[in-house]
C-alpha cells in the first residue's frame, strides 16, 4: 500500500513540475531559439550591464537570429552578416519602424523626429530634408571652411596643453569640436567666439542633448514592464521630462529669433539648416522641427567624438601603427602646414585605421531598435508582429567566422580590401544599413578622418605617466552610445615646424 502511495505521489509530483516549467519552453516551433523565459522578467537575467556583450555570448549558444523575451516585449537579436542582410535588406521595409520607447517621447518630441519616428510619411519627409538639404556631399562641401576653422582651434587648444607639458582629457576637446561644427551647420553664425546673444541657448541645447543621451540610453524597466510605468522606479522619465523642457525652451527662443528675421542669427553667405527647415514650415509640425534639430545635434556631437577618442586610444596602445600613420601623413602633407581636407583621399593607411576602429568600437554597439508591425517570415522562422529587432553591430564586427584574430587592432586587414562602412558590407555596419541607416555617415567619416589626421600629424601622443600603453583600460560603458569607461587622458608633443602652431592664433 505504501509503495502504491509513493508511486502516485511521484507521478503527481512529476506532472505538476512539468506543468510549472511549461512556461520555460518557447511557444511555437518557428520562433528563433533563445534562452529560457522566466515569469515577468523573461530573459532579462541573462543580460549584464553591457548587453551587447551578453547577447554576443548568448548568440554563440542560440545562433545568429535569437529570440529574447524581455519583460512583456518580444525581441530578436541579429548577430551575423547573413542575418543582418535578411533584416536590413531583404525585409528592410518590414522592419523599418521603431518601437515606442519612453525615450522617444522625450528625446524624439513625441516620436515626431527622425530617430524615433514610426515608419511613415512624417519620417519619410524629415529624413528626405536631412539627407538632401543638410547631409549631402555638396552641402558638406559648403561647410568645409567652418570645419577647418574648428579643427584649427582644436589644434590650438591641444598645443597649449602640450606647451605647458600638461596631461589632457580628450573627450571634452573632441566634444567641443564636433558640437561647434554641427551647430555651425544648423545655426549658421554660431561659433564659440561668437558674441551672438543666443550663445547661452545654443550651449544649453547641446548640454541637454548630451544629457538626454546619457539618461535616455539607460535601460528603462518601465519600457518592458508597462505596469511599472506610472511609478517611474528608476526616476528616468522624470529626468528626461526635465531635460526636454529645458531643450524645448532654448529651441523656442532660437526659432522665434529666426522667425522674427533677427540678423544676428542668419548668416547671409550660407543658408543654414534652421532656415531650410523653416522653409517647410507649413508642412512640418513644430515638434518635428525641434526634434530633427535635436537629432542632428545628438548624432553630430557624441558619436563622432567618442569614435575619435577610441581611435586615438588604440593608436597610443599601438605606437608602431601610430608611427606608420604619421609617416604616411608626412609624405603627403609635409611638416610645414596642417592637413587639408583635400589630403584625405591620399591617406589610405589612415582610412584603414578608421575602418578598423569602427569595426572594434562602433559608437552604437546595438543599432537603434527596429520594429515590425506585421508578421514576417525569415528563413524558417516566424517573427510575429510587434517584435523589437536589435542588430548587434558590435558582435558582427567581431565575428570570428569573418574576421581573422577579431580582437586584434590590425588596420592592415583593410589594406587591399574594398570593404566600406556605409552599409553595403553586412559584416561591418557601424552606421547600420537600409532605410533606417545613419543619414550622417558621410559627415561622421569626414569629421573623424579630418580631425584624426590633423592631430596625428600635428602631435606625437603618449599615455599619461604611470600607465603603460598596453595597460590602458579598453572597456566601454553602455548607453545610447558606448564611450570608453575611463575617458582617455594623454600627453601630446608638437611634431611640426613651430611656424605652423604660431599661425593658428
Ligand atoms: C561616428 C558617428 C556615427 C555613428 C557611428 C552613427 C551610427 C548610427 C547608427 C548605428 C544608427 C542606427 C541605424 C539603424 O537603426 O539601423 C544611426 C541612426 C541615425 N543617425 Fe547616426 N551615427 C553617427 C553620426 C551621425 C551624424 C553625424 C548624424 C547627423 C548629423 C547622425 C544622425 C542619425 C540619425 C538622424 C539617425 C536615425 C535614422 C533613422 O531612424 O531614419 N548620425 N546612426
Amino acid at each position: 500500500m505504501e509503495n502504491v502511495f509513493n508511486f502516485w505521489f511521484l507521478v503527481v509530483g512529476a506532472i505538476s513540475m512539468l506543468l510549472s516549467f511549461a512556461w520555460l519552453i518557447p511557444k511555437g516551433t518557428s520562433q528563433p531559439p533563445g534562452p529560457p523565459n522566466w515569469p515577468i522578467v523573461g530573459s532579462l537575467l541573462y543580460l549584464s550591464k553591457l548587453p551587447h556583450r551578453s547577447m554576443e555570448l548568448l548568440a554563440k549558444k542560440y545562433g545568429p537570429i535569437m529570440y529574447l523575451r524581455l519583460g512583456y516585449l518580444n525581441y530578436i537579436v541579429i548577430s551575423n552578416a547573413e542575418m543582418a542582410l535578411e533584416v536590413l535588406k531583404i525585409h528592410d521595409a518590414d522592419f523599418a519602424s521603431r518601437p515606442s520607447l519612453i525615450i522617444g517621447k522625450y528625446a524624439g518630441f513625441e516620436y515626431f523626429d527622425v530617430v524615433f519616428a514610426p515608419y511613415g510619411d512624417n519620417w519619410r519627409l524629415l529624413r528626405k530634408i536631412c539627407a538632401t538639404e543638410l547631409l549631402t556631399q555638396a552641402r558638406l562641401k559648403t561647410f568645409e571652411y567652418g570645419r577647418q576653422e574648428e579643427v584649427a582651434r582644436m589644434v590650438e587648444k591641444i598645443a597649449k596643453y602640450s606647451e605647458e607639458g600638461k596631461v589632457m582629457k580628450l573627450r571634452p576637446i573632441f566634444h567641443k569640436l564636433t558640437s561647434n561644427n554641427i551647430c555651425r551647420m544648423l545655426f549658421g553664425k554660431y561659433h564659440e567666439k561668437s558674441n551672438c546673444f543666443l550663445k547661452k541657448e545654443f550651449d544649453n541645447l547641446v548640454d541637454c542633448v548630451i544629457e538626454m543621451g546619457e539618461v535616455g540610453g539607460k535601460f528603462n524597466i518601465s519600457d518592458i514592464i508597462p505596469v511599472l510605468k506610472p511609478f517611474d522606479v528608476q526616476g528616468l522619465e522624470r529626468q528626461m521630462k526635465h531635460i526636454r523642457n529645458r531643450a524645448e525652451n532654448s529651441l523656442s527662443i532660437i526659432l522665434n529669433e529666426y522667425r522674427n528675421g533677427n540678423e544676428m542669427v542668419a548668416d547671409s553667405t550660407v543658408t543654414d539648416f534652421v532656415e531650410t527647415l523653416l522653409s517647410h514650415d507649413g508642412k512640418l509640425d513644430e515638434r518635428s522641427i525641434m526634434g530633427v534639430l535635436a537629432d542632428m545635434i545628438g548624432g553630430g556631437t557624441d558619436s563622432s567624438a567618442i569614435t575619435m577618442e577610441w581611435a586615438l586610444t588604440e593608436l597610443i596602445r599601438h605606437p608602431q601603427i601610430l608611427k606608420r600613420a604619421q609617416e604616411e601623413l608626412d609624405t603627403i602633407v609635409g611638416t610645414t602646414r596642417l592637413v587639408l581636407p583635400s589630403d584625405l583621399p591620399n591617406l589610405p593607411y589612415l582610412q584603414a585605421i578608421i575602418k578598423e576602429n569602427f569595426r572594434l568600437h562602433p559608437a552604437l554597439p546595438l543599432a537603434v531598435p527596429h520594429f515590425n508591425s506585421k508578421d514576417v517570415q525569415i528563413l524558417t522562422y516566424n517573427i510575429s508582429a510587434n517584435t523589437n529587432v536589435l542588430v548587434n553591430i558590435w558582435a558582427i564586427g567581431r565575428d570570428p567566422k569573418v574576421w581573422k584574430n577579431p580582437l586584434e587592432f590590425d588596420p592592415d586587414r583593410f589594406s587591399n580590401s574594398n570593404i566600406k562602412v556605409g552599409g553595403s558590407h553586412y559584416s561591418l555596419l557601424p552606421f547600420g544599413s537600409g532605410r533606417r541607416q545613419c543619414p550622417g555617415a558621410d559627415l561622421a567619416q569626414l569629421m573623424v578622418q579630418y580631425s584624426l589626421a590633423t592631430i596625428l600629424h600635428a602631435f606625437d601622443w603618449f599615455a599619461q605617466p604611470g600607465i603603460e600603453p598596453e595597460d590602458m583600460n579598453m572597456m566601454e560603458t553602455f548607453g545610447a552610445i558606448c564611450p570608453k569607461a575611463e575617458p582617455l587622458v594623454a600627453i601630446a608633443k608638437p611634431r611640426l615646424s613651430s611656424q605652423v602652431y604660431k599661425q593658428l592664433t
